[in-house]
């Protein structure tokens, strides 16, 4: 097969880079997609950069048995602290959430806030990759432990979700008129977010890789050749019924057939 044919691998550490694959099959829909969410582990958030390293490390192996084209980690966390290890062993190109986010970060006007995990948060990654493009950009960071099990939870449009995100949000002084989703889960709790804070510009993460995924496919990668719609595999390292219909509002799409494989 020639590779522009062979699949894009895209990974999260649970459902929450099905985000990442809804904006692909809207930029991207003739490209084949395998989907691994490592749901027997998650959160990745709260663990440290040794044991994120090592799972993003094994969820690239699993990856690679569908000899992809290219690999996305879909997940802010494993970006922040596995993506340079995968990137040395990968035979594949490796690109991760952060960069394109902070892209879209720097080029936006006044300060701006990053909400994601605390080892995305703790690991700094969103603010050195902002500042590499802009050193006089303003950024204000908050680590919110709790959407992504509210996310998982499937707690989209609920009070109990407006108090939490009102609660972290309102650690971000009043002139941040630009938030990044640092989050894969993230784009998922939009109407909570929104409603505490109106009139923000958020910046999906996802939805910027998407693009960047686009340019790459466009360059030496290649877009796959048939024109039809491509399919979407999902396998995920522990499954429930209850992930299959939280995936489903992830993806915007029913979820289909969900593989469990094993670590
Ligand atoms: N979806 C992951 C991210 O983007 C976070 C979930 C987790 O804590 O594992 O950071």
């Amino acid at each position: 097969m020639s590779r522009a044919d062979r699949p894009i691998g895209v990974f999260d550490s649970g459902i929450g880079g099905l985000t990442v694959i809804h904006a692909l099959r809207q930029l991207v829909p003739q490209e084949e997609l395998i989907y691994l969410g490592d749901t027997a582990r998650l959160p990745y958030g709260s663990k440290s950069h040794h044991t994120i390293e090592r799972y993003t490390l094994q969820m690239g192996e699993l990856l690679q048995r569908h000899d992809p084209k290219l690999i996305v980690i879909a997940c802010n966390t494993a970006s922040a602290h596995g993506l340079p290890a995968l990137q040395a062993v990968s035979p594949c190109p490796v690109i991760g959430v952060i960069e394109p986010g902070a892209e879209a970060a720097a080029e936006a006007p006044g300060a701006v806030g990053v909400i994601g995990t605390l080892a995305t948060v703790g690991s700094g990654a969103y603010e050195a990759a902002i500042l590499r493009r802009d050193p006089s950009k303003v950024i204000h960071s908050v680590a919110c432990p709790l959407l992504v099990p509210l996310a998982e939870e499937g707690w989209f449009d609920d009070p109990v979700t407006d108090s939490v995100c009102r609660r972290y949000l309102d650690l971000l002084p009043a002139d941040v008129k630009t938030v990044v989703l640092g989050c894969t889960h993230y784009p998922t709790l939009l109407p909570s977010l929104e409603r505490c804070r109106p009139g923000t510009h958020w910046i999906d993460s996802g939805r910027v890789t998407a693009k960047v995924v686009d340019r790459l496919l466009q360059g030496s990668l290649g877009y796959r050749t048939q024109s039809a719609r491509g399919t979407l595999r999902v396998q995920l390292t522990d499954a429930s019924s209850r992930l299959k219909e939280v995936g489903s509002r992830f993806l915007e799409e029913a979820l289909g057939d969900v593989e469990v494989v094993d670590i």
